[in-house]
Formats: C-alpha cells, sequence, structure tokens
C-alpha cells in the first residue's frame, strides 16, 4: 500500500478565508531551514549532555540506565512487571522461555487524579494495593516473584535498581517524590502491607523496557521509542564515547543512555520555532516550562494544540459561522483522539467526513461543511509537525548508532491509534538519514510482543530502496 502522506483535500470557495487560515497554520510549518536548525540544536545538546565539563548545561540528560546487557535468548521463568507512566497503571505476568515470552496476563488499574497529584506515598500505597489484587485474583500470592518496575519518569540511576525521580512530567505531580528512589518508595509501600512476596530488582524507563523487548524480537534492536502520552527514546551507545562515565565501566563496552528527549528545549533552545500555540499550551500546563519538545507534539498535547488554533480561527470568524463555541474554550475539551478520529477521514477519502463530524457532534458543536475542512487542515499541520520534530531526532540518535544494522522498537498510544503518523514517520526518517534503508512494512514478529511494533533501518552504501 502506499504510504499514506498525502494532505486531506482543502478547497474552499472563499479565497479570502483560505489565505487567512493559511496565514494562521504556517508558523505550524517548519521549513527547510528551521528544521535544520533543529537537528544542529539537538546534535549540540546531545553532545554536551554525553561531555565530561561542558561549559553548560545540556537540556538533554544522558542517563545511564545501567542495563548490564540486552536479553540473549537464555531468559527463563516467570517475572512480574509494573508500568506506571499515564493514567492507567499496568500489572504485568510475564512467563518466559528460552528468551521468549511464551505468555503474558495483563491488568490495567485507572490511576484516578487526586492520587497523581496528592502526596506520594499514597501514589505507592496504590501501586502495591494493585500488585496484591493482581496476585490473590491469580492465586499466586505466595510465589517470590522477582519485579521489574518500568517508572516513565526521568531518573537518575545509580544502579538498576535505583532511580531517583528527577522531576515529573505528563499529569503526575505528587509532592514528596522529586529526589527519592521510587524502588525504595516502592518497597515501602509494600512492606507496609507486609502481604506481598515480590522483590523489585530492576527500575526501567518505559524507552528501556520498550528496547528490552525490541531485543527479545530482533537482536539488531538498538533504539527504543515512545510516542504516547509523553515522548521519549533511548538507544545504545558505545561507552567510550559517553565522556562523563569515562573510567567507571570496567569492561562494558556499550550503555543504554536514556535521552529524556521532551525534556529538549527547557533551556531556551527551541524559542526561535515555538508558535504562539505552543506558548498558550505550555502557560495552561500543569508543569509550566518544563518538556517543552514533548508539550509540541506527544499525545497529551497534540489534541489541546488543535483545539487553541481552533479557537484562533474561531476569534478571527473564519469557523462556526463567525461564533465562538462555548464547549472549545474549555482546556482539555479536544482530546488527541479526536485528531487521530479526523485523520482517518483523511485515510479512508469517504465521501462524508463521519469521523470528523462525530468529535463535533459529541462536543455539540454545530458546523458546517467548511468547518469540517479546516479542521481537517488544523489536524494535518499538527501531525505532519509531529512526524517532523520526531524524525529530526530520531535520525539523529540513528546516525549515533554504532551499529550496521540497526532496528527500532516503538510503542505508544499516539504512534499506535494515529493513522498516519507511522507512514510520516518513515517518510520523513528515510528524507533526513541518507544512507539507511528502511523497509516500509513492519516484520511480521512485530505483533509477537503485544502493543509493541518494531521497524528496521539498515546502514546501506545503497541508493535508498523502499519496498
Ligand atoms: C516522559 C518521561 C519519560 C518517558 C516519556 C514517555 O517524557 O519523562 O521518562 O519515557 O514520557 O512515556
Amino acid at each position: 500500500m502506499a504510504p499514506r502522506i498525502e494532505a486531506p483535500e482543502f478547497r474552499l470557495t472563499k479565497t479570502d478565508v483560505v489565505k487567512k487560515v493559511e496565514d494562521i497554520l504556517a508558523p505550524l510549518k517548519l521549513s527547510e531551514e528551521v528544521q535544520k536548525r533543529i537537528r544542529e540544536v539537538y546534535d549540540e545538546e546531545m553532545r554536551i549532555g554525553l561531555a565530561r565539563n561542558p561549559s553548560r548545561k545540556s537540556c538533554l540528560q544522558m542517563e545511564n540506565t545501567y542495563l548490564p546487557e540486552l536479553p540473549n535468548g537464555t531468559e527463563e521463568g516467570e517475572y512480574l512487571a509494573l508500568d506506571l507512566g499515564g493514567t492507567n497503571f499496568r500489572v504485568i505476568l510475564l512467563q518466559l522461555e528460552k528468551g521468549r515470552v511464551v505468555s503474558d496476563e495483563v491488568q490495567h488499574y485507572f490511576v484516578p487524579e487526586p492520587l497523581r497529584v496528592g502526596p506520594g506515598s499514597e501514589l505507592f500505597d496504590f501501586l502495591a494495593a494493585c500488585i496484591y489484587d493482581f496476585l490473590e485474583t491469580r492465586s499466586k500470592l505466595d510465589h517470590k516473584l522477582p519485579l521489574g518496575f518500568t517508572f516513565s519518569f526521568p531518573m537518575t540511576q545509580q544502579d538498576l535498581n535505583v532511580g531517583i525521580l528527577v522531576s515529573w512530567t505528563k499529569s503526575f505531580n505528587c509532592p514528596g517524590v522529586v529526589g527519592e528512589d521510587a524502588v525504595k518508595m516502592l518497597n515501602e509501600a509494600i512492606q507496609r502491607r507486609g502481604d506481598l512476596e515480590v522483590e523489585v530488582v530492576a527500575v526501567l524507563n518505559d524507552t528501556t523496557g520498550t528496547l528490552v523487548q525490541g531485543a527479545f524480537l530482533d537482536r539488531k534492536c538498538a533504539i527504543g521509542l515512545i510516542i504516547g502520552t509523553g515522548s521519549n527514546a533511548c538507544y545504545i551507545e558505545r561507552v567510550d564515547r559517553v565522556e562523563k562515565w569515562e573510567g567507571t565501566h570496567g569492561d562494558i563496552k556499550e550503555v543504554v543512555v536514556d535521552i529524556e528527549w521532551g525534556a529538549f528545549g527547557d533551556n531556551g533552545v527551541l524559542d526561535f520555532m515555538k508558535t504562539e500555540y505552543d506558548q498558550m499550551l505550555d502557560k495552561n500546563s500543569l508543569l509550566v516550562g518544563s518538556f517543552t519538545f514533548e508539550k509540541l507534539f506527544s499525545g497529551k498535547y497534540l489534541g489541546e494544540l488543535t483545539r487553541l488554533v481552533l479557537v484562533k480561527l474561531a476569534e478571527e470568524g473564519l469557523m462556526f459561522g463567525g461564533k465562538i463555541p462555548s464547549q472549545l474554550l474549555r482546556p482539555g475539551s479536544f482530546p488527541t483522539r479526536f485528531v487521530s478520529l479526523v485523520e482517518q477521514d483523511a485515510v479512508l477519502k469517504l465521501a462524508r467526513p463521519v469521523s470528523s463530524e462525530s468529535c463535533f457532534h459529541e462536543l455539540g458543536i454545530e458546523h458546517g461543511s467548511d468547518d469540517l475542512k479546516i479542521l481537517q487542515q488544523v489536524c494535518f499541520a499538527v501531525t505532519e509537525r509531529a512526524a517532523i520534530l520526531l524524525a529530526i531526532c530520531l535520525s539523529a540518535t540513528l546516525m549515533r548508532v554504532d551499529r550496521e544494522e540497526c532496528t527500532i522498537a516503538v510503542d505508544g498510544s499516539l504512534y499506535k491509534y494515529h493513522p498516519r503518523l507511522h507512514h510520516l514517520l518513515e517518510h520523513y526518517i528515510i528524507k533526513m538519514t541518507p544512507g539507511k534503508k528502511l523497509p516500509s512494512k513492519l516484520p511480521e514478529h512485530g505483533a509477537v510482543v503485544r502493543n509493541k511494533q518494531v521497524f528496521q533501518t539498515q546502514m546501506s552504501r545503497e541508493p535508498l530502496i523502499v519496498t
């Protein structure tokens, strides 16, 4: 199937309206020059982030994950895995045979808002209660299970089972946890209960967890990427290129570096490309001034960005017959799943844009057919920018990976549910990463691990071939 990268049709009869809409969307378009500058700034922040005595601090954490080695196909037994990062907490029981996941049982627990912003100890008590419920339901309370904790927030790691929280991100802001070890807090909550046998053996970022799972599927996997509520990547780096860790790693040749690219721009290096919508979005966010890059496109923010543009268009009298629908004035009223729905219309090319209509319908907003076209145009603009930004950082990261062939493991709700992001991302990575081959098909084994996809790039001196 041809990659779905073409723009939805946009033919308004009133040319002045078309022109004004284009003007309002123009700041979201990233010119070649702006793209080049973002790439240069990102490369420089990566370099400084790995340097021994940099003249200034990088906004990229470039954190050592202390992951000793990637799976080698000999792993056996029963493991418990926890996953905290979004509004759902997952508990997973994995059965491994010869490094393969032969079965996995997953249960989701919703983390209510008061727990996401309330005292940290209450959050960890909640996690321990979920573990108890999960094991009790499966009559496994007396099993001594090793536990891997995927804690998808920026951490400073001093060992595989120590993760000091640097800052909260996304929709969490619990007092009393920043500067503390998340593993210690979880162990304390488990001990407070006194009825669980589990032992936390490792704490991982979700990018690292994705890379590990990717490596189960394909030994060539060297990048873990998350495009979900937040966004981040990790990659395998040569220890000798990590100046700041010189001499501290004995015989180890490679390390997994958690980039924490969500914070790219927190030191102002991306100010030149931020639009008035990005500034507004940040101002109304839970954690103002932090995680600049993530706020430009990730799942928690893409819908809100779209809403702000729609409000601007309505204020300028370009939509909804000159009225501003009150529903649109409420922050968060346009969720990111609406962007995916609108984009579905662009993909399916139905005679009637039923999915776009359903978004306005759900919001109770009266609209005309031109409003639907403009809505599609806005969603296309924010999606296109998301794909370009991701491709810039991903291709720069790819160029650092010292492998002839490299597979990227990808996960995250935005990546999974947005109907065009995957194709756009492939398109731009190919464009921005000369000398690498990127098959447009996902390998079938990508489906082996639930919700994980793997796509592959190969270093190649041959001309670019896309099958
Ligand atoms: C945020 C977190 C990061 C995580 C990403 C994706 O950016 O800081 O650690 O990997 O979200 O969940």
